[in-house]
């Protein structure tokens, strides 16, 4: 059930820190389904009601960040009426999430190789984008097409030419700038990644960008993720001590 305005404040109040940017794989449609005898593509419509879930409560949450794997590089190696499906899921999901992404004073975006998609998901997606581009209220980031190594292949390729073209030196490389090409410019790193469904794996997710992320796994089939399940996994993140490399006492005496 989703929580009042009253059990949020109680749950921000008690939290000793907040992530700023959640990135979640959202993991286990097929199994949910197949669990229940159903086809694979019933689990992607039971996740997509998930997701609808789970961007209101990051909203109404204050999280500043939110970028969700909706489909892979690799995704498009599953079977034809599969991807389809989950395409045409995704034009489906973008019309409903509209009212609700304006009233939450939410942004859509997208990472990824979105020349990639079919026509009509491409310009339902882009029409999101644009109509939600002055909200500034949480961002969505919706991971479409989209494969950490390709992304990061794709930096390498531009930083070359630069250097090509002699509007930049190899010394003045630096992983700023690397990060900067990368489709998430202008996003802090996440803070917690989630990955539902029981596996311990990034599957080609932010590789670059997790470098220093909580991680938090959960058996719990997507469909089945909900807010109080999102909020259990905020709860273990504030209770976790982020060092990046220094020591336990260096992080709580700030000396350093
Ligand atoms: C995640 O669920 C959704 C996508 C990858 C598009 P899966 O479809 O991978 O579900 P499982 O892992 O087979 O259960
Ligand atoms: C990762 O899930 C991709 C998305 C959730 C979109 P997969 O189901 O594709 O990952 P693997 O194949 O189990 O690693
Ligand atoms: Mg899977």
């Amino acid at each position: 059930m989703s929580p009042t305005k009253e059990q949020i404040d109680q749950f921000l109040a008690k939290q000793r820190k907040l992530p700023k940017h959640i990135a979640i794989i959202m993991d286990g449609n097929g199994r949910w389904a197949q669990q229940k005898g159903l086809p694979r593509e019933r689990g992607h419509e039971a996740g997509a009601e998930t997701l609808d879930k789970i961007v209101t409560i990051s909203a109404k949450l204050g999280l500043e960040y939110l970028t969700l794997y909706a489909f892979s590089t690799e995704n498009w190696g599953r079977p034809q009426t599969e991807v389809d499906a989950l395409m045409h899921l995704l034009v489906e999901t973008i019309k409903c999430q509209l009212p609700n992404m304006m009233s939450n004073n939410i942004r859509l975006l997208a990472i990824g190789d979105i020349d990639r998609l079919p026509k009509e998901s491409k310009e339902s997606l882009l029409a999101a984008i644009e109509e939600t581009s002055h909200n500034n209220g949480l961002n969505l980031t919706l991971a479409l097409s989209y494969s950490s190594r390709w992304e990061i292949t794709k930096a390498v390729k531009e930083i070359v030419k630069e250097v090509r073209k002699g509007n930049i030196s190899e010394e003045m490389i630096t992983e700023e700038m690397i990060s900067n090409h990368l489709c998430t410019t202008n996003t802090p790193d996440p803070d917690l990644l989630i990955r539902t469904g029981g596996e311990q794996r990034i599957s080609n997710y932010l590789l670059w960008q997790v470098a220093y992320a909580e991680l938090y796994f959960t058996p719990t089939y997507w469909p089945d993720f909900d807010e109080q399940a999102l909020m259990l996994a905020i709860d273990d993140y504030s209770n976790r001590e982020r060092r990046y490399g220094l020591t336990g006492e260096q992080i709580t005496t700030g000396i350093h």
